[in-house]
């Protein structure tokens, strides 16, 4: 069918076809998609591949452009920030959509990488390099399961998670959202995550969430320094961000070692049941992901036979070119499905659409990717399923899911060094003093992507902090002392010390560091601390293993907790024995500088060896 005859095909009928004939809701998915896709307009398939931020709608535009996805980026929350608030946003737009000729749904999608974590009252579980650490496929299913529920019963149906990425230098701001270093266990993960989400095989099962594996391909193998200004971007942070030195880079390594470390969860994932895909905002040796049709379409459609659909990145195909007329030809051409525009929404339409009239886009590519984008959505049961009802609002922060994330805490922590088996802690010791900033901080317990996209300091959300579950796992009798700075009567010799060390809430290339060291403020803590008492537990709140090499020997005890979210008894679980530690390190812990992790060469081989290996935790 030709452009002209694409438009020349609107239907007569006011009603809603996409459900018109009972018959068509018992077809086979594959004719109701047919059927639906041969009554679209241009404008309405075009339509269905944008995908637009919520703030970037107004009143009647989802309904006018036939929008197919709305999204809340990071930190993209409802005024009123609470479930029933992101339930009411979420429902607006989903409205809006069914007044449409044919009634086809949005998929309203959310970055819930650690709980539906923007929002106040969510359960926030450990970021991914926690759950990491567990080594426990059937603990992240439990997690993802759970969090499949607090997602839909806000009305959200699709969440971009896992984050499938295999980082290889730690000196990226998004470590923490790998499981790993090691492919292996990411494919293991990510795997059971997916299947979480899904619950399973049939993806319209009541309380399935629609997973999207990403960022594909190669996000965490850029290398140092690669990453590019676009100074053509300038309604966007990320068009020129200084500070990202290897957050979308570039990976420059052999499609070998691309296929070894980086490709093999997707594969896991799809076998999972994956059936939408995001896409890097990274380059392989110089061609953006974006723009790659060998990766997009030869290896991930063709060879693999991904049969779902690919998102963008935020504004992503706008750096493949500072003319945005190339930007949409040649990354729609390149195998893109539906793109995450978010802002200019009417500039992405008018090009796509010039581009199919001007042939520089083929109309059985627009074909292609509606018939993906719509298979999907019938497999998801949207145009069926009432999310929201399947689940309820009572599900966030509920008792039950905050136990699990406790669990997970526990099984996150990877005890570094216990001289003198100084933990677990005695329960009644007369006197325990507590430092640190991070110790009664929920914002820095749970790190980036919390309420807000970069995270935040302070009492964010509802939860249980280092401070409190200490308080709350000791005898009546103990007496604890809690200053932030460390600074205590100098009478006070007590006989155990704890200090929280932490990374302040970080996400994307904004955490990019060169150095990994310990900041100043806490090594001082550390000291003063260690004066004051007799044994010394060191508990780390990071996104990434950092240097400890020179102040290992301050303290008996070091424990690394990553960014564990709201659920801190899981720690004093472990401090105080009622659970053991096993935890073990899903990243090289390095000893000194801040060299990249080259995981193709066997551990160890650089030029210093890590300080504790992959793998490591002492149990
Ligand atoms: C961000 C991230 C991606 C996220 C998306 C939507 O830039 O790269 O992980 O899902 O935009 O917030």
């Amino acid at each position: 069918m030709n452009p002209e005859e694409m438009r020349s095909k609107p239907n007569s009928k006011k009603r809603s076809l996409a459900n018109s004939d009972s018959l068509l809701m018992t077809s086979p998915i594959s004719e109701r998609v047919e059927n639906l896709l041969g009554r679209m307009t241009l404008e309405e398939k075009v339509g269905q591949m944008t995908q637009v931020e919520k703030d970037s709608l107004p009143a009647g535009a989802v309904k006018r452009y036939f929008i197919g996805s709305v999204l809340s980026g990071g930190g993209g929350n409802p005024v009123n920030n609470t479930p029933a608030g992101w339930l009411e946003m979420s429902s607006t737009f989903e409205k809006e959509a069914l007044e449409t000729r044919l009634g086809i749904p949005i998929l309203y999608g959310v970055d819930a990488v650690h709980g539906h974590s923007h929002v106040v009252g969510a359960t926030v579980f450990p970021h991914n390099i926690g759950l990491g650490a567990s080594r426990d496929p059937d603990l992240v299913k439990r997690v993802a399961g759970a969090t499949a529920l607090e997602i839909g019963a806000t009305g959200v149906h699709w969440t971009f998670a896992p984050c499938v990425a295999v980082p290889q230098d730690i000196r990226w701001g998004r470590t923490y959202e790998g499981f790993s270093e090691d492919a292996e266990l990411v494919a293991t993960l990510g795997a059971a995550y997916v299947s979480g989400l899904q619950r399973g095989e049939d993806l319209g099962s009541p309380g399935t969430i629609l997973a999207c594996p990403k960022h594909y391909l190669g996000d965490g193998g850029t290398t140092w320094g690669t990453t590019l200004p676009y100074p053509w971007i300038t309604d966007n942070p990320q068009g020129v961000n200084p500070r990202y030195k290897i957050d979308q880079g570039d990976t420059q390594i052999s499609e070998a070692q691309l296929r070894e470390i980086h490709l093999k969860p997707y594969i896991a994932a799809i076998t999972a049941g994956a059936r939408t895909i995001m896409v890097s905002f990274s380059s392989w040796n110089g061609v953006k992901s974006h723009a790659n049709h060998y990766l997009l379409t030869d290896l991930l459609k063709g060879e693999i036979g991904f049969s779902g659909f690919l998102v963008s990145d935020w504004q992503a195909i706008d750096q493949i070119d500072a003319d945005y007329y190339k930007c949409v030809t040649e990354s729609i051409n390149a195998g893109m499905d539906m793109i995450m525009v978010p802002f200019n929404y009417l500039r992405f339409i008018e090009n796509l659409k010039r581009a199919i009239d001007h042939g520089d886009v083929p109309a059985s590519r627009i074909d292609d990717a509606v018939r993906r984008i719509l298979t999907v959505k019938f497999e998801l049961g949207l145009f069926d399923r009432k999310f929201a009802e399947e689940s309820g609002l009572e599900n966030l922060g509920s008792e039950d899911h905050r136990l699990l994330a406790r669990e997970a805490v526990r099984k996150s922590l990877v005890l570094l060094k216990n001289d003198h088996h100084t933990i677990p802690l005695d329960k009644s010791v007369p006197q325990i003093i507590l430092a640190g900033t991070a110790a009664d901080n929920i914002g820095i317990q749970c790190g980036g992507w919390t309420i807000e996209w970069q995270g935040c300091a302070g009492d964010i959300t509802p939860g249980t902090s280092l401070l409190e579950a200490v308080q709350q796992a000791v005898s009546m009798e103990t007496i604890v002392q809690y200053d932030e700075m460390g600074f205590f009567a100098d009478d006070i010799q007590a006989e155990v010390g704890i200090v929280c060390m932490h990374e302040i809430p970080y996400a994307e290339g904004v955490g990019d560091r060169a150095e990994l060291t310990l900041n100043v403020e806490d090594v001082n803590l550390l000291k003063r601390v260690r004066n004051r008492c007799q044994k010394l537990v060191v508990i780390i709140f990071s996104g990434r293993p950092l240097i400890i090499t020179e102040q290992l020997p301050l303290a008996d005890t070091w424990l690394a907790a990553w960014l564990p979210g709201t659920e801190a008894q899981g720690i004093t679980d472990v401090i105080f024995g009622d659970y053991p530690p096993v935890g073990r390190l899903p990243y090289e812990w390095p000893r000194s500088g801040s060299g990249p992790n080259q995981i193709f060469e066997p551990t160890g081989t650089g030029d210093i060896a890590p300080l504790f290996p992959v793998g490591y935790g002492l149990h």
